[in-house]
């Protein structure tokens, strides 16, 4: 696990593109933390260091449930939001996202219960104050680890 804490929204957005560097295709990240605790924020760092290019980046996707852009992979950045129950991931094409070629961001990654995979990278963010946050990222498989110890 590594813990850390950003200061701005600038610092959490240089976390994502940090990561992004250790990325490759299929790839998939789970957000998890409440609203406005930086999840969208930090989804633009990732897809900024994957190449998105920024005048094509939508700030909050929270009104789609998949958002796909072309980086240097393809990305999916996935919000849920709004969902109400997992058959509704079914019907969204979840499985073609998750195991398809490009990386999957997933805000609110919780909501998918036991849909989600066995393997990926955890990001939970909290509030600690107006700029503050803490930044807790669990690797869940091999490579996942590996993308951590390259952060430290
Ligand atoms: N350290 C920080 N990291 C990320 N966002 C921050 C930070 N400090 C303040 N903010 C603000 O918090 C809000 C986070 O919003 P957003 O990324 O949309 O959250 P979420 O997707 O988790 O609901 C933005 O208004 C952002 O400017
Ligand atoms: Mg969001």
């Amino acid at each position: 696990m590594v813990k850390l804490e950003t200061q701005s929204p600038a610092e959490t957005k240089a976390l994502g593109r940090k990561i992004a560097r250790n990325l490759k295709s299929g790839d998939i990240i789970a957000l998890i933390g409440e609203l406005g605790a930086g999840k969208t924020c930090l989804a633009q760092g990732l897809a900024l260091g994957l190449g998105v290019s920024p005048k094509d980046y939508v700030a909050s996707p929270s009104f789609v449930l998949v958002k796909e852009y072309g980086g240097r992979t393809p990305l999916y950045h996935i919000d849920l939001f709004r969902i109400n129950s997992t058959e509704e991931l079914e019907s969204l094409g979840w499985e073609e996202y998750l195991y398809g070629e490009g990386v999957c961001i997933i805000e609110w990654a919780e909501r998918a219960g036991k849909l989600m995979p066995s393997e990926y990278l955890r990001i939970e963010l909290e509030i600690l104050g107006s700029r503050r946050r803490r930044i807790r990222l669990k690797a869940f498989g091999r490579h996942y680890q590996a993308v951590l110890r390259k952060l430290r």
